[in-house]
């Protein structure tokens, strides 16, 4: 298993290139079961959980091929198989992504329920709503959704739920009405710009899709989809966590090949932190002097601040100059980081809604465990701002959804390297790598 080794307290300067965005990759790799044609897709991230998808869409009859950094070539080559096993969809929650393309494009499918997560509960409700009020026929069996239709007929959708609307939900339900006879309204829609580039490539597939960035979808459904060639958008919470380890050190960090228009409540925040934030054409860079700010902040859907940032936050919050609320409104349980953030000298306290973190003069370093993707960065993060010497354990977490993050930091000046652990208690200290 692998193991981070850092050396914190230097301040990071330089720039790096953002990768292609995860939670776009995903939903559009799954929407490739439905063109009849070839898909070519750039800039997708190497990681762990494209791989997965990858593996999965290989079991449905839908080869991906890597040819070159970032280019995936996508093509079914046996429309038969429908079912998604427990083994993949488990590790993965993305996977059930593959739900409405199979029911759109095969007339059945058969998807493991993913279950909870790190993350707290994440029920998928909205998105069996969502596909049985587009005529599916839909049923639980033995773990699985079974979802059935000769062909799905459009309709009026709300995916308005508890906690605003799903965004793999809104990605299940676009995906499944391109191929249904007549029109579909999704009312409260999820407006994440991940949706739109779906939405984009829909559209690129032969689909007619309005409305994309808004909270009101329309589609006209069509009897067949093509194929296409589509570049991902960049990652925003890759390009933020890699200025947020600008401005935690005290450094200054550019990110290239980013969309800094779907980083506006982020770098809103960030500036309310101190740090100097500035954008150009496809460009943001942060610049940070002295004690952050502290902030009080919400994470929200889109257009607020993401809550795969929460983490991220909290760790700026623990050494800044006072008190910060954070509080997430979409996952309200999504706090595993607070106890690990707290192991490095963080002093945060979950209140009812969320967190209160007083600010530190200084972190020091220590072994920290990995709960979870986003909160793997967050320890990242505070270690690179710690005194002396982290490791931080499960870093499995932080490959499903960063593209050699280390690399990218050690190019900014960071001292961190990648271990397997060895023996319980082993710290041997990184070379400056
Ligand atoms: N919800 C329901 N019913 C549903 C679906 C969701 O009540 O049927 C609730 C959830 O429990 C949660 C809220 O709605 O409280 C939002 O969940 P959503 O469905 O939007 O999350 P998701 O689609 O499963 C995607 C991202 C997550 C990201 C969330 C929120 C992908 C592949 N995953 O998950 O990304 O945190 O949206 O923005 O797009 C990550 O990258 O680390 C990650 C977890």
């Amino acid at each position: 298993m692998d193991c981070l080794h850092i050396h914190g307290g230097l301040p990071l300067n330089g720039s790096v290139e953002v990768g292609g965005a995860k939670n776009a990759a995903l939903p559009i790799m799954a929407a490739s079961i439905l063109a009849s044609q070839p898909v070519r897709l750039i800039g997708v991230p190497e990681l762990v959980d494209v791989r997965t998808l990858s593996l999965l869409l290989g079991h449905l009859g839908v080869e991906v091929k890597r040819e070159g950094a970032g280019d995936l070539r996508i093509q079914t080559v046996d429309p038969r198989p429908t079912r998604a096993d427990y083994d993949l969809v488990r590790r993965m929650r993305a996977s059930f992504c593959v739900l409405g393309p199979l029911v759109a494009r095969r007339g059945r499918a058969a998807v493991a329920l993913p279950g909870g997560c790190n993350l707290g509960a994440r029920p998928v409700d909205l998105h069996l709503a969502g596909l049985a009020a587009l005529g599916a026929d839909i049923y639980i069996q033995r773990g699985y959704v079974v979802a059935r239709a000769r062909r799905l007929a459009g309709a009026t959708i709300d995916l308005a739920g508890p906690r605003g609307p799903s965004v793999t939900g809104t990605a299940n339900i676009l995906s499944a009405a391109v191929l249904a006879r007549g029109r579909t309204v999704i009312w409260n829609a999820a407006r994440e710009p991940e949706i739109v580039d779906l939405g984009r490539f829909l559209n690129k597939l032969g689909a007619r899709i309005e409305g994309l960035g808004s909270d009101t979808i329309e589609v006209l459904g069509v009897t067949e989809l093509g194929g296409a060639v589509h570049r991902i958008i960049p990652d925003r919470i890759e390009a933020a966590t890699l200025l947020m380890a600008g401005a935690i050190t005290g450094g200054a960090v550019r990110v290239n090949e980013v969309e800094p228009a779907h980083m506006s409540a982020v770098l809103s925040v960030l500036s309310a932190t101190g740090a100097d934030v500035h954008c150009g054409s496809g460009e943001v860079s942060v610049r940070s002097a002295g004690r952050l700010r502290p902030v009080d902040l919400a994470a929200l859907p889109y257009p607020g601040v993401p809550t795969d940032l929460q983490a991220q936050f909290m760790a700026l919050a623990a050494v800044a100059d006072g008190a910060s609320t954070i509080r997430d409104l979409v996952f309200p349980e999504r706090f595993l980081h607070v106890d690990e953030l707290n192991r490095l000298g963080a002093r945060v306290v979950r209140t009812s809604g969320g967190a209160r973190v007083d600010g530190v003069a200084q972190l020091s370093g220590a072994p920290v465990t990995a709960s979870d993707l986003r909160a793997s960065a967050a320890l990242v993060l505070a270690a690179l701002a710690a005194e002396g010497h982290s490791v931080v354990r499960r870093v499995h977490h932080l490959d499903r959804g960063y593209e050699r993050l280390e690399a990218k930091l050690a190019r900014l000046g960071a001292r961190i390297a990648r271990r397997q652990l060895t023996a319980v208690g082993s710290h041997q200290e990184p070379a400056t790598a």
